[in-house]
Formats: C-alpha cells, sequence, structure tokens
C-alpha cells in the first residue's frame, strides 16, 4: 500500500475522526480505502451531492447495515452519519465545494458547528470521516479539526506493480519487454505521474507503438511531458542543451562538472552530499537560464521549469497546495532539477509583508531544507535585491554565482559558439575584432547581432560580414550600460560579495 495510505490506517485505528486527504487521484484513493475498509472489517460509505449516500465495501467485506436516507443537504447528511450504527469508514466527495466562502456565513458557521461536535462524537464509535481533494479546500477554521494526509505519487516499485497488473489485466504480457532493463526505464519514465495517468500512458504506448519496449520510451516520455504541462505550474524538458553550447562561465561550468559524481553511489558510501541547490543571478541575457538547461543534461536528469508565479491562486489555501503539488511532482520524479525561473518575480511580494506569499516562501524554504530526494533546484533571477533576505542567508543554497558581462576570452568563446549555431563558419569572421565590438554584450545581445546582420545580409543577397555584425553593434546601446548601475548599488554590491563570481574578471 501507498505509504500515505497506510497512514490514514493508523490514523483512524487511533481515532483521528476527520480525515483531508489530498490527492489528484479520487478513483485511486477510493480502491485504497475499500482495501483499508476490507481490513479494518469496516463498510465504505460515499456521500456527494449527486448521488447521496453509496455503499462501496467491496466484496466479501462488511455491508452499510441499511441504506441510509437520502440527503442531499450537509446537515442532514451529517445527522444521517452521526445516527449511523454501525462500524463505517464515511467518504464525503465535494465538500470543499460545499463549504467555500461563497456560502453566506450564517450557513457556513453552522457547517463549522456541526463537524466540530461530530469530531468529538465520532471517537466513542467505529465511524470516520473522509473528505477527499486536488489541495485541502475547506474553511480555515476547520483547519485543526481534520487531520490532513496527502497521499502521494507513487514510487518506483508502486509503479511496476501498477505496470504488471496492468499488463496481466490486458492480457498484454506479449507486448512487454522482457528485459528488466528496459522495464526499468519504462518506470522511470512514467515516474511522477498518477497511476491512473500512467495507465493511461502505458495503454497509448502500446496502441501507438504495439509493444511497451524501448521504443516506447520516448513516446512515454512525451506523454509524461503533456501530462505535467496540464497543471500549467512545470514544464518538462528533456536535457538537449548540452554544456558545449554555453561559452565562458568557467567557474559555473566547473562547479556543475564537480558536481556530476556527487549522485553517484560512490559518492554517496563515502559520505559526499549532493548540492540542495545553486543560485545564478545576474545581467539578463547572460546565459542564466542556458546553463540551467545545460546542467540537465550534464547531470542526466529531467528538467522542470516551475512557474513561481502561477503558484499563487485566489481560493484559500490553494498557493499553499500549488506548491505542494508541484514539489511533490518533483519529488516523485527525481532524481530531477528543479529550475525556476526569474524567481524573483514570484517570490517579490514575500519581502513587502504579504501574508500568502510569506507562508507560500516559508514552505518553499521548509522543504528545500528538508527533502531527502534528489530534487537539485536551480534557481536564476535578474534582479536579486527583490528577493527575501530569508532566500540569501549562507547555507540556504550551496552556492550563488554572479554572472556578468563576458570578457574578452568568455566572447571569443561565445563568438564561435554562436556564429556555428547560427550556421555561418567562424573561419570567414574576423573574431579579434568582434571581441572588441562587442564588448560589454550579454550572450544574448551577440545572438541579436549574428541574427540580425544574417537577415539584412540575406535581404541583399549576401552573406553577413564581419562589418555586417559590427554595425548591428553600433545601433544598439547595450543592456549593460543600464544594468551597471543596478549592480553597483550596495543592495546588488552586498549580495555580489556573498556569491562567487561565474567567469574570471576581465583582466585575467
Ligand atoms: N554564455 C553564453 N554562451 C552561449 N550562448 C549564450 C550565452 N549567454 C547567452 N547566450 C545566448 O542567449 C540566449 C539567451 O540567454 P539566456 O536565456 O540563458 O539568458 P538569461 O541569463 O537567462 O537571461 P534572462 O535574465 O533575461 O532570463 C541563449 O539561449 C543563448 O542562445
Ligand atoms: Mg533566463
Amino acid at each position: 500500500m501507498n505509504e500515505s495510505m497506510s497512514r490514514v490506517c493508523d490514523a483512524i485505528r487511533a481515532k483521528d475522526t476527520l480525515i483531508f486527504l489530498e490527492t489528484p487521484e479520487e478513483s485511486e484513493a477510493i480502491r485504497e480505502l475499500q482495501a483499508i475498509a476490507l481490513g479494518l472489517n469496516q463498510s465504505l460509505i460515499c456521500w456527494n451531492p449527486v448521488e447521496h449516500f453509496v455503499d462501496l465495501t467491496p466484496e466479501g467485506g462488511k455491508k452499510a447495515m441499511k441504506p441510509l436516507n437520502t440527503v442531499d443537504e450537509l446537515s442532514s447528511m451529517l445527522k444521517e452519519i452521526s445516527e449511523y450504527a454501525g462500524n463505517a469508514i464515511f467518504i464525503l466527495q465535494d465538500l470543499q465545494f460545499l463549504m467555500n466562502e461563497r456560502v453566506p456565513p450564517a450557513q457556513l458557521a453552522i457547517m463549522i458547528r456541526n463537524f466540530k461536535i461530530l469530531r468529538q462524537k465520532l471517537r466513542t464509535t467505529q465511524k470516520t470521516i473522509i473528505t477527499m481533494g486536488n489541495h485541502y479546500g475547506l474553511p480555515v477554521e476547520l483547519e485543526d479539526d481534520f487531520l490532513l494526509i496527502r497521499r502521494s505519487r507513487p514510487d518506483k516499485d508502486e509503479l511496476m506493480k501498477i505496470l504488471m497488473s496492468f499488463i496481466a489485466a490486458q492480457h498484454w504480457e506479449d507486448r512487454l519487454s522482457s528485459d528488466s532493463k528496459v522495464r526499468d526505464l519504462i518506470i522511470d519514465a512514467a515516474l511522477g505521474l498518477t497511476a491512473d495517468q500512467s495507465r493511461s500512458s502505458f495503454a497509448k504506448a502500446v496502441i501507438s507503438n504495439g509493444r511497451l519496449d524501448e521504443k516506447a520510451i520516448p513516446f512515454l516520455l512525451d506523454q509524461k511531458k503533456q501530462i505535467i504541462q496540464r497543471n500549467d505550474l512545470l514544464e518538462y524538458y528533456d536535457a538537449t542543451t548540452t554544456v558545449d553550447s554555453v561559452g565562458g562561465l568557467l567557474y559555473l561550468k566547473d562547479w556543475l562538472k564537480k558536481r556530476k559524481r556527487t549522485f553517484t553511489e560512490e559518492a554517496r558510501s563515502l559520505g559526499i552530499q549532493e548540492p540542495k541547490g545553486l543560485l545564478i543571478f545576474g545581467v539578463p541575457g547572460g546565459g542564466k537560464s542556458l546553463t540551467a538547461k545545460a546542467a540537465a543534461s550534464m547531470w542526466q536528469m529531467p528538467l522542470l521549469r516551475f512557474d513561481i508565479g502561477r503558484v499563487f491562486g485566489q481560493y484559500v489555501g490553494q498557493s499553499e497546495s500549488n506548491m505542494r503539488e508541484a514539489l511533490n511532482i518533483a519529488e516523485a520524479i527525481s532524481p530531477c532539477i528543479l529550475w525556476i525561473d526569474e524567481i524573483e518575480k514570484g517570490f517579490a511580494g514575500a519581502s513587502g509583508g504579504h501574508e500568502t506569499t510569506t507562508r507560500v516562501l516559508g514552505n518553499f524554504l521548509t522543504w528545500m531544507q528538508e527533502k531527502k530526494s534528489t530534487v537539485i533546484v536551480i534557481a536564476t533571477a535578474n534582479d536579486i535585491t527583490k528577493l527575501p533576505d530569508e532566500f540569501i542567508r549562507k547555507g540556504r543554497f550551496d552556492e550563488m554565482f554572479f554572472v556578468s558581462t563576458p570578457n574578452q576570452d568568455e566572447r571569443n568563446e561565445i563568438l564561435e559558439i554562436l556564429l556555428r549555431k547560427h550556421k555561418l563558419d567562424p573561419e570567414n569572421y574576423n573574431i579579434r575584432e568582434l571581441v572588441q565590438y562587442s564588448k560589454d554584450r550579454t550572450g544574448a545581445e551577440i545572438e541579436q547581432a549574428i541574427m540580425e546582420a544574417k537577415i539584412n545580409a540575406f535581404d541583399q543577397d549576401k552573406s553577413p560580414t564581419t562589418e555586417d555584425i559590427y554595425e548591428v553593434f553600433s545601433a544598439v546601446i547595450p543592456i549593460w550600460a543600464t544594468f551597471k548601475n543596478k549592480v553597483s548599488s550596495p543592495e546588488y554590491k552586498r549580495i555580489i560579495d556573498s556569491a562567487k563570481p561565474a567567469s574570471p574578471s576581465e583582466s585575467t
């Protein structure tokens, strides 16, 4: 059984009479509750506003004593439960929709009181109320009354069981690769999905590929990408950007390279710790996001781009629950990189004392501190001074790197990489001159100049020359012209002092 479902079982035994089970998959949780009910010899009765009471006790279990009265109103439903004479687990569906802020306060107050009374009353019985939803959405007044349990996503072992029982149910034994390594890869590809989602992905993979073998893995990964993207919080990237495409940033790349081996068994056995997180900040267009992507291919881990801005929702508790949902998925997919791009934008409100933002930030930092799974946070930021102090405190991230504009050698390397990227041969250019012209320009600006020169030249039916690129440079003021003022502010300077430079300075 899922670890969190054993906690539900323990809670029922310990007479925690009100439980909120947070889960993205209701049907799976109900199946597991049926097993729990069977084990505890209790009936399983479900109520929702459409079907009212339904007996869900599985075959061989203790069926509900008598059909309960049809009640569609919350208070009468609770009264029915209170008066029910048998042992039972009651599942209340959709409760969070019936008790939200749109319900008139007087009515809500009665329901809240009802639950508080019931919680005590059920203690002397063998009855438990379990309500479930995607995220905890009950009034704050009930927060202490409901025991909140989060149902975790299936881990590798559970996914393997899900896969095998799915294959058996479909009689598809001949369609599953017999190679255990391939089976492990199939499981890895499904890691992070719920049980229902993984079953549906397996089915689609068999339908589109004919078999579940190594050829189905790209399909499974693509399915996962689409499913994860659906929640808008996370975006799944395959590790395709190689470190060769990043010019300069020597110290930063070196740090990443040295950490690569910390993820091995060997390092673990020697007590060498893997990194918790990395913060990269500095000039826009300096290659921060590019480096985060390159880290994924260097470490051979998937990259999850986490859009913190989307965490904040309009309902009570929604932001916290979105944060947990994202972290749950990341933990389920681990080892992975959780990339928080433009982190200052998401958490900007926290330093201003915005209550929800501060709380969500607190949850995030606690998670970062306590996490056991290999989820490496790579945060990137431009204006680091907008970030609350807690973030930059020593020990929070393993390292902070400041990215400035590239020095001469770096520009040389970046020019060659980017010319090649845009199908131009560096041999045909005077790189030395271009290195001079591109002083104070970021990698993104150099790329922009190359692309624009290419378009201009194409319009004249020719290839761009060194002079064409120079011309674009001379027409555009570098972003550094304004950004350097920000960097030289005392607040920014203070943070740079506690960080490492991403590359050697110009003079070396
Ligand atoms: N050091 C570099 N080496 C090679 N290409 C670079 C480098 N820096 C930037 N580029 C090019 O510029 C593009 C944009 O860079 P990137 O998005 O990584 O910048 P950023 O630092 O994340 O900027 P922002 O702060 O605006 O998010 C890259 O995709 C790449 O093509
Ligand atoms: Mg970026």
